[in-house]
């Protein structure tokens, strides 16, 4: 284990985050265990659009995690799946992954680095060329701002924003604002998930500032040289709640 993150885990923010992850998952099972017995699982499968096409989601981190589960869970219910990610090497390894179960499922890989504006705007300009090339009509119907991430330490990206902070929000909230045109044009209802946390729930100071967005006064507050990364995590994923 790097120092770094040696020191992440032995500090307190670690801790409450471990403490807090442990009860919200002990939560889910048990609603997860309720409604089994209640519920009895429906799937609904896809409407095609208008065009009589596939309908088209983009799923961000689609190539770990919960990203690829979800990726892969969509294109069996019959959606033609973009899987976004940084790194082509492990899209092209998800996509081999998701047809050695699934032969015929539509998978697209799109490289994209949430923590980049020019990533996102090549990334758009390569979508939009893919839609336009494939004589598909310019409209998606589902967006999953899954990516995210909690660094170990401070680190600024070449836009001048804190990593966590512009990966887990403003990076989302650009892309969803980019691709909005297209969410609109979709013929039947779109939609866009945003995977948030449980933890946001200790987000108390609910001031939205320019400092705070770009993780500036995260930064000002290092607590005895310590990151706060708990911190900036929870109001990112708070952040992805409310402020769109
Ligand atoms: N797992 C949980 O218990 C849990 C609980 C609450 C919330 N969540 C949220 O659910 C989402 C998925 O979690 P997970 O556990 O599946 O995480 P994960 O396995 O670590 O996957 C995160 C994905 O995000 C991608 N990513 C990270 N930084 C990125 C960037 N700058 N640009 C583009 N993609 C980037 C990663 O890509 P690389 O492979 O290139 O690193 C990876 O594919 C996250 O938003 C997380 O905060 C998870």
């Amino acid at each position: 284990m790097d120092r770094e993150a040696l020191r992440m885990v032995c500090s307190p923010e670690f801790w409450r985050m471990g403490v807090l992850w442990t009860l919200s998952l002990l939560y889910s099972y048990l609603l997860l265990f309720l409604r089994g017995r209640t519920d009895t699982p429906r799937r609904r499968r896809p409407r095609p659009h208008a065009g009589g096409g596939r309908p088209i989601c983009v799923v961000t981190g689609a190539t770990s995690g919960l990203g690829k589960a979800a990726a892969a869970a969509l294109a069996r219910e019959g959606y033609h799946v973009v899987l976004a990610g940084r790194s082509t090497q492990l899209l092209s390894e998800t996509a081999r992954e998701i047809r050695r179960q699934q032969p015929y499922a539509c998978l697209e890989e799109f490289q994209i680095d949430l923590s980049s504006y020019k990533s996102i705007k090549k990334f758009e300009t390569a979508l939009k060329q893919w839609l336009w090339d494939s004589d598909l009509k310019p409209s998606i119907q589902l967006l999953i701002n899954n990516a995210g991430m909690l660094a170990k330490s401070q680190r600024v990206t070449e836009d001048g924003h804190d990593e966590t902070m512009q990966t887990n929000y403003i990076g989302p909230f650009i892309l969803t604002n980019i691709l909005l045109p297209l969410l609109k044009n979709s013929p039947i209802p779109s939609r866009v998930v945003n995977l948030t946390s449980f933890t946001h729930r200790c987000v108390s100071e609910i001031d939205v500032s320019e400092e705070e967005l770009r993780g500036v006064k995260f930064g000002q507050c290092l607590v005895r040289g310590t990151y706060p990364l708990a911190s900036i995590y929870e109001y990112t994923k708070w952040l992805l709640t409310r402020v769109w």
